[in-house]
């Protein structure tokens, strides 16, 4: 069974995790989604709400599992025996970062390699931080994110005071 771990922040899962998603259910069988906490930032929602939110917008995909995880990525695959790590790419801008990403995972778990899936153009510009910035400033953004991701952003935002 062609296995991939898809992993991320996902503070909040946008519409372009799920079109990536959308993707790449059509090339493997199964998809683990990895909630990590990611210790270069700092978090709004909890993991469980993250996962909680990924399982609610993907409900149309069948072959996807959600979690999260904490610790090294590397270990978490082998542990799962998958065969491949799915990123995003937007812009050039990504890239510096993914590929040291994929190089070190590379080193640690040499027999897993990661796989880079083009972000579809109307979701080019498109990052968790910048729905989070505009959701706290007021903007309308329902284009980026699934209905119940806005609920929850709205909910999350609604007590703090700019
Ligand atoms: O969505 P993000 O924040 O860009 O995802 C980055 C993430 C969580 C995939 C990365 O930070 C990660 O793999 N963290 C787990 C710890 C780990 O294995 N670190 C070494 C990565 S080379």
């Amino acid at each position: 069974m062609r296995l991939a771990i898809y992993p991320g922040s996902f503070d909040p899962v946008t519409n372009g995790h799920i079109d990536i998603l959308e993707k790449t259910t059509r090339i493997f069988d199964k998809i683990i989604v990895s909630v990590v906490h990611n210790v270069t930032k700092q978090a709004l929602f909890t993991l469980e709400e993250r996962v909680e939110l990924i399982k609610e917008s993907t409900k149309h995909l069948d072959n996807i599992e959600v979690e999260s995880f904490n610790g090294l990525l590397a270990n978490y695959i082998d542990e799962k025996k998958a065969c491949a790590i799915i990123r995003g790419l937007r812009t050039v801008a990504d890239f510096e970062y993914e590929a040291g990403m994929a190089t070190m995972n590379k080193i640690l778990i040499p027999k897993v390699d990661t796989i880079f899936v083009m972000a579809d153009t109307k979701y080019i510009y498109l990052s968790s931080s910048g729905v989070k910035e505009a959701a706290l400033l007021g903007g309308d953004i329902s284009l980026l994110v699934p209905p119940i991701v806005k609920a929850g952003l709205e909910e999350k935002l609604k007590d703090i005071k700019l």
